[in-house]
Formats: structure tokens, sequence, C-alpha cells
């Protein structure tokens, strides 16, 4: 087997990693929020009815950044419904996931819940700009964040939040390319709406930042020129455009499965060039970011497959959706999708895991049981951990493989970190099904000579998982025999394995 190498030197580098990049995703939809973050009956809930075993995981996955309320739930979402005495709230019918909503948990619950999952947390708010515009996007904002003295204020103080939720990230809708979406909109019309939304709020609080919508996938038939028509109507008034990927293997085709960092890749650099030929073409010296706010391993088809099987009368509350169990396959895909985040450091500044808890997610729960890790919970709480400070430039020069989707791809992906102290994590993917691969990386002009630790996530059995009878299955483990000698790093990465390897 060859030698995948590449080169790290500081001097090289690709940008800062943003916290923001370490975000999640809480939606209404399924148990995410019901019986997943919040269950008032269950034996660890709190005073507010947020369950502590899961806060306790979510702070130690270490996610920054919690978009919420939706996703497709926020084309339909009333803002008002949630808010007030909870026995006063209306149930409404929630026609993305075909569900009831209570509105139990609503806008001070997920404030509440941001403050006990600890000061690294901070909300993302989306706005509903399928059935409703303008004027409700105020008044939710002036609701939200205004301190005193004015209807909404005070109606919020008169709820029990004194305090100003002081929002500053804003979505502007969801997914409105997408035929799907409620209230689905041309690219004209959303960029109408949305340049009339960002300007109003901004009036009321210039210092908040914004995220336009952009495509629900580089597939969708309107790709790239979504973009560029909704950005020549919104380039002065927001700082992001959105971007969703959601990857599964299809037709058993698992080579070109473990290469789809290749397309989020590609999906990210395209992005970039819109925003920057829009910025050329408005003559702007801003540059807009990127929000990858939706990216994850997503078994859709079999979603697909069960919203066939629903009865039109049948509206449950919190059903079982989309909870797929993901194996070690599906994590060392994940753990690549992280690596191609960080990779593009310098333009994606804020990046959302779909989702948090029991939708596909890393943790899950039972109602009135445990809580526990699926496999994909470890990349990501690694990278949150280690994944802090200047994304170095990685170039590999590795072994190829064939893929059905993507052509030849590289065995190896990967990326490195430095932190602020010099110390240096390199995240690594080995997409091979069979073989280990040597890797060497040559390290100039950084102060290192040890190795801290090599952790790798791999499985003589790659398909398996983390289940609620036995949920520590699947776990990092220590590799030994990596070794850095004179400014040269030495590792071998186990047949289809995430790895981290911590220098100092
Ligand atoms: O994350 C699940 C769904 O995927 C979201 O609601 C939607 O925005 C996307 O299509």
């Amino acid at each position: 087997m060859h030698t995948a190498r590449f080169t790290l030197d500081p001097a090289f580098k690709v940008g800062e990693v943003n916290p923001r990049l370490f975000g999640s995703f809480v939606e209404h939809l399924g148990r995410c929020v019901y019986t997943g973050i919040f269950e008032p009956d269950h034996p660890t809930a709190d005073a507010e009815g947020l369950r502590t075993d899961v806060l306790d995981l979510v702070r130690e996955l270490g996610v920054t950044a919690l978009r919420y309320p939706g996703g497709n739930f926020v084309s339909g979402y009333k803002w008002e419904d949630s808010v007030g005495p909870a026995e006063d709230r209306p149930k409404r019918l929630d026609l993305a996931w075909h569900s009831t909503e209570s509105n139990r948990f609503g806008l001070s619950e997920y404030i509440a819940f941001l403050k006990k999952v600890g000061p690294q947390a901070e909300p993302m708010m989306a706005i509903n700009l399928g059935t409703r515009g303008v004027a409700e996007a105020l008044e939710l904002q002036e609701y939200a964040n205004h301190p005193s003295g004015t209807a909404l204020s005070g109606q919020r103080i008169s709820h029990g939040d004194k305090d100003p939720f002081g929002i500053r990230l804003w979505c502007l809708g969801n997914e409105m390319d997408g035929p799907w979406q409620t209230g689905h909109k041309t690219a004209e019309e959303y960029g109408r709406i949305a340049a009339e939304t960002a300007r109003a709020m901004r009036q009321q609080d210039p210092g908040i930042e914004l995220v336009a919508c952009g495509s629900s996938g580089q597939s969708m038939p309107t790709f790239a020129e979504w973009e560029a028509t909704v950005l020549q109507e919104t380039y002065d008034l927001v700082d992001y455009i959105s971007l969703h990927a959601y990857y599964e293997p299809h037709d058993g085709d698992v080579d070109s499965f473990l290469a789809s960092a290749v397309d989020m890749e590609s999906f990210i650099e395209n992005v970039v060039a819109t925003c920057d030929h829009v910025g050329a073409r408005v003559k702007s010296k801003k540059k807009i970011n990127l929000s990858f706010d939706e990216w994850n391993v997503w078994y859709l088809s079999r979603w697909e497959a069960q919203a066939k099987t629903f009865e039109q009368d049948d509206w449950p509350e919190a059903p079982r959706l989309l909870e797929d169990n993901y194996s070690v396959l599906d994590s060392v895909v994940f753990g690549s999708l992280l690596i191609a985040l960080l990779r593009h450091a310098d333009r994606v500044t804020v990046a959302c895991l779909a989702q948090l808890v029991n939708v596909i997610a890393p943790i899950m729960t039972e109602p009135g049981g445990p809580a526990w890790r699926q496999t994909t919970f470890f990349p990501f709480a690694q990278a949150s951990k280690y994944g802090r400070g200047e994304v170095l430039d990685v170039r590999v020069d590795s072994p190829t493989y064939e893929t059905k989707k993507y052509g030849e791809a590289d065995l190896l992906h990967a990326t490195a970190v430095r932190a602020e102290d010099g110390t240096v994590t390199v995240f690594a993917v080995n997409r091979s099904q069979t073989d280990a691969l040597p890797l060497e990386v040559a390290l100039n002009g950084l102060d290192l000579t040890s190795v801290v630790e090599h952790s790798a996530l791999a499985d003589a059995d790659p398909d398996a998982r983390n289940t609620l009878d036995d949920p520590e299955r699947v776990a990092p483990h220590q590799i030994e025999g990596t070794t850095l000698q004179d400014g040269n790093l030495t590792a071998v990465l186990e047949p289809l394995s995430w790895n981290m390897i911590r220098l100092s």
C-alpha cells in the first residue's frame, strides 16, 4: 500500500476557525424537542422540563450556534403561539411534518435551554418567510430583542423574560428554493422579500447578522442561478448565504458515499465563486460568507418511504421521524464532511449539524429512559474540542480509488488546525474499505516534538452502531505506534477510519 503524504507549514494557512462552525440545529420535528431536549416527566428533568442527561451530552458534544425552530417547520411557524403561559398556547397543525405542534416548548424555553448549555451556545433564529413576511419578522425581533418600553418588549417581560434575548444571528426563511417548502418562491420573489425583510430588521437593529437562503442542495435545478439572483437583491443587506447538504449511499455504492465530501467541497467552492461573482457585479468590497446550516448523513430515501405511509387524518404529536441509527461507516463519512468544512474555514463561518437530538442526530433518547451517543457524536465532539485555532493548508499526495459518482478520489482526506498555544491537531479519514493507509506528515517551521494522542474510530464491523440495548458498542480507541521524529509524523490509519492526531 502506498503512503499518503502532506506538509504542514504555519506560513500556509486557510483561516481562523469561527466557533460557529460547530453549530447544530433544533427543529420542531419528530422527537428533537419533545422527549429529546424537553421532557418534563423524565426522571432527570429540571424545573424547566429540560432533560439534564441530554444537556450533559450536548455540552460534551461542544455545540455552539443552535439554529431554531426549523427547517421546514419554520415556514408555517407563528412565533406568537410559542410564548406566554404554556397552558394558553394553541395546538397547531404542522404541515411540514404532518404532525400536531403543542407549542409547549417555545421561544423562552429555547433561550433557557441555550443558557443551560453554557456560554458557548448562541441563538440562531429562523424567521418564517413562507407564510409570513416583514411585519411578523419585525414583531418577533422586537419581542425578542428590544429591552423594554414597547408593547412587544413589555409582553416578553410580562411573560417572565425581563432580559432581552439578544439574538444576533437570523435566518431569512428556510429552503425557499424547494417545491416542498410551504410558501415556496422563485429566486426573484424570495430575493425581494428577503431584501425587504433584511432592510426592515436592520432599521430596528443594524448590528444583527443575516443569512439569506441559498439552495437546499447543489443538485437543485436552480442551483447557482438562485444564489446569483438572491444575492443581486440582497448583497449589501445580508452577511451569509446558506447551504444545505445531506448524504447517503445510493444503490449500495459505498465507495462514492465515502467520497461525499468531494461533493461538499465543490458545493462550497461553487457558492464562494457565485458570491464573489455577484460581489464583482455590484462593485462591493464586502465578502458574503457561507452558513452551511444543515449538513449530515441522512438516509433520506427511508424518510421518503415512511412519508408515503402517512394517513391523511393522522396528525400525531412528536412521532418518531428521521431517527437514523448511524454506523461506523456513517461516522467516517460524517468525519470527512467535518474535514471539508474545516478546510474551507476562511469562508464557511457558520455551520449547523442537522440535527441535535433524535432526528438524524448525534444524541438519541428514549422517552422516560436513557440518552446515548451515536457514532457520529465522536468526530464532532473531538473536532469541536481540538479544532479551534487556525486551519493550515493541507494538500495531500494520496493514493486514490475509483468512484462511480466522483471519478478518482483520494483515499486520504485531511485537515490540520493549529491552536493559539502552537499545538497542532490533524484530522484525517482513510476511505479505504480494505486497507490500512500509511501516513507521513512533514512539519515545517512548527515547534512540535511529541504525539499527545492518536485517537481513531474504526471497527472490524463497519456496520457496528450504538443502540438502546448496546449504547457503548462503538467509541474511539487509542492507536499506539504513531511517532514524531525530526519534524516527521508517521502514522498508520486503519481501514475505514476517522482519526485525530494531537501534536505538541
Ligand atoms: O433537517 C431536516 C430537514 O431537511 C429540514 O427541516 C429542512 O430544512 C431540510 O430539507
